[in-house]
């Protein structure tokens, strides 16, 4: 996903700018540019690869003006170069952009029939071009974006700069989001309140199909219908400290070792006081005949957990979809049944797509989202925050637990809705949760183990997952955190699958990670090891101390975990997962927070 930072300022814009993309990095990115106005004109810099490579063409070549837009691209149409790069610049426009214009070739006939050439393949070009088209018929540049903005179709957050203007930027948002911040005598634009932080913490958010004329007066915003609209101004709470490493050497590890902490917060949250109740207003499962929950990627892997959950302790029905299917697949959907979209960014297309599929035709949607003021907890009937903290690392790990975990309150409150839980049961399951953060702390104290593990994991050209129960969607979780930083390919399974197909992949070559609890379904895992280890499989097991007692032997390896009481275990195994990626990854010599072609929110289809 692409960072857009905007700055009418009082100081020097290209510092700020950069300092801002920094914060923006963790999105993931090829490319990097910034423009300025100074003294009247505007003028750019681009380069590809890290936000130093830019940094570094500034010192030799820099650029003046306390008026400026920066963008970190991931590249959508066009490879990573220069040429392609943002900011686009057309005669007397620059413009910076995330997501999709889809009608860009239609319109790129039109600009070429009128005479104008192109320097790169983006479709974002094609958007200045079409201002400088409208400005060289006379139109002033508010007229001129305005009268852009009505061509494009598709997907954009944009922030637009103009020769001779040194107060005046142009912002819209439709399909990505933007904010706009407040300064003193100083306004700013932005993807997210992560690149704001530093610059102010008084924002507005543009709603879909605002645009807005920002001058450091103030912004005066038009909604999509042209009408001045009135939008709120928020706070942000990001301490701008906190999107720091704090001395860690990845942010993945930092949030790897923030989950006891922030889960221990997540409980106190969604708790009362005594621990021994739940505390979800507006949460009443009456009446619900069944429950579908949608999101992507290592999200909809906390649903398929959470399916395991509604089903054996409420006896709700779920259905599970990645949202990038349920948008298309438009499926029937009970009027009488929930919602339930999973989204750590809470910007992610597909499942704001999914979302605005399903709400007019259930009876409610809910969104567990990381970030409360996000499109999806906006635009959801009700948003259950995980109280994660920033998430940084383009690998999900904290969000995931914390996901894992408001799920697991949410199918526990069916439970009890539904009269399928006493109070005694209840009780009892919020204890172990309870136990959670504690057990956490105790497995990340693995990390040594599985530090010499990941060496030998890293020789591997093919990984194997297996699960079983709830212990399967986190198969699926290690294989996608695995493949996702270190590049290897990794599969999860249904442990019970392998011999329907995937047995035929296991040789010596091949490590497959068990993670079997010594739960009811342990004896049937044990006989998939077993069928592993006949054909030299390398199997490393992770379980608990009666379980690497019972079938260890024989393991290429075992990992040993505390207790946990049944089902809850996807919870405190995501730990070791999430360990032995990243220090797979490291022993690969991948970048651990930004891997190749990934971004952290995917706000484009
Ligand atoms: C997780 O490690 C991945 N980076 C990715 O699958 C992510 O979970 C997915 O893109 C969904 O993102 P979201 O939670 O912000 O919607």
């Amino acid at each position: 996903m692409c960072g857009i930072i905007g700055i009418l300022g009082h100081h020097e814009a290209a510092p700020l700018l950069v300092e801002a993309l920094k914060r923006l990095e963790y999105r993931g990115y090829d490319s990097a540019g910034i423009a300025t106005v100074n003294k009247g004109r505007l003028d750019r810099r681009r380069a590809v690869g890290k936000l130093v490579n830019l940094s570094d063409l500034l010192v030799h070549e820099p650029l003046a003006g306390k008026a400026g837009i920066g963008h970190t691209r991931w590249a959508t149409h066009g490879v990573a170069t220069v040429r392609n790069a943002h900011p686009h610049k057309a005669g007397p426009v620059a413009v910076v952009h995330n997501g999709i214009i889809e009608n860009f070739r239609e319109l790129r006939a039109e600009i070429a029939e009128a005479g104008y050439a192109f320097e790169s393949e983006t479709d974002t070009e094609t958007v200045a071009l079409l201002a400088q088209l409208y400005m060289a018929r006379g139109m002033t540049p508010v007229e001129a974006a305005r009268e852009t903005l009505g061509r494009l179709h598709g997907a954009f957050a944009l922030c637009f700069l103009f020769d001779g203007e040194e107060d005046l930027m142009i912002a819209a948002r439709k399909g990505s989001p933007l904010a706009i911040g407040h300064g003193d005598g100083e306004m700013f634009v932005g993807s997210d309140a992560i690149a704001l932080a530093p610059l102010t913490d008084r924002i507005t958010y543009l709603e879909e199909g605002d645009w807005a004329v920002v001058t450091r007066k103030g912004a005066q915003i038009y909604d999509a219908a042209g009408r001045l609209a009135n939008r709120s101004e928020t706070r942000i709470q990001i301490d701008a400290t906190r999107v720091e490493k704090a001395g860690y050497k990845h942010f993945m590890a930092k949030e790897i070792a923030e989950q006891p902490v922030v889960l221990a917060d997540a409980l106190k949250h969604y708790l009362t006081a005594d621990g021994k109740a739940l505390h979800l207003p507006g949460v009443d499962f009456t009446g619900v005949d069944r429950l579908t929950l949608v999101a992507c990627g290592t999200a909809s892997y906390a649903c398929h957990v959470a399916k395991y959950w509604f089903e054996r302790l409420a006896g709700l029905p779920v259905d599970v979809d990645v949202a990038s299917e349920f948008r298309y697949r438009e499926p029937p959907l009970s009027p009488a049944s929930w919602a339930v979209f999973v989204s750590q960014s809470g910007e992610t297309a597909d499942t704001l797509a999914a979302l605005r599929y399903a709400q007019d035709k259930v009876a409610r949607t809910l969104a567990v989202v990381n970030v409360p003021t996000s499109s999806i907890a906006r635009e959801s009937d009700l948003a259950l925050p995980i109280l994660a903290g920033v998430e940084i690392g383009v690998a999900s790990t904290k969000a995931f637990t914390c996901q894992l975990l408001v799920l697991a309150l949410l199918a526990l409150k069916a439970g009890r809705d539904r009269g399928v839980l006493d109070d005694a049961a209840l009780a009892g399951h919020l204890e172990t949760l309870g136990t959670l953060p504690g057990l956490m702390n105790h497995t990340l104290g693995l990390s040594a183990d599985i530090t010499r593990v990941a060496e030998k994991l890293a020789e591997a050209q093919d990984i194997l997952f297996l699960g079983r129960g709830p212990m399967f969607p986190l198969a699926l979780e290690g294989a996608l955190k695995l493949k996702e930083i270190s590049y290897i390919h990794a599969e999860g399974y249904a442990s019970g699958e392998l011999k329907h197909g995937p047995i035929a992949l296991i040789d010596q070559h091949v490590p497959v990670i068990v993670l079997a609890p010594r739960d009811g379904l342990f004896d049937k895992t044990v006989s998939n090891m077993q069928e592993v280890m006949a054909r030299h499989g390398k199997v490393l097991l992770l379980s608990d101390a009666a379980g690497v007692a019972e079938a260890g032997q024989g393991c290429w390896k075992t990992l040993t975990l505390p207790e946990v009481a049944e089902p809850f275990a996807p919870i405190l195994y995501a730990i070791p997962a999430q360990l032995l990626a990243y220090h797979t990854a490291i022993a690969k010599g991948t970048d651990v927070d930004q891997p190749r072609n990934l971004a952290k929110s995917v706000t484009v289809e």
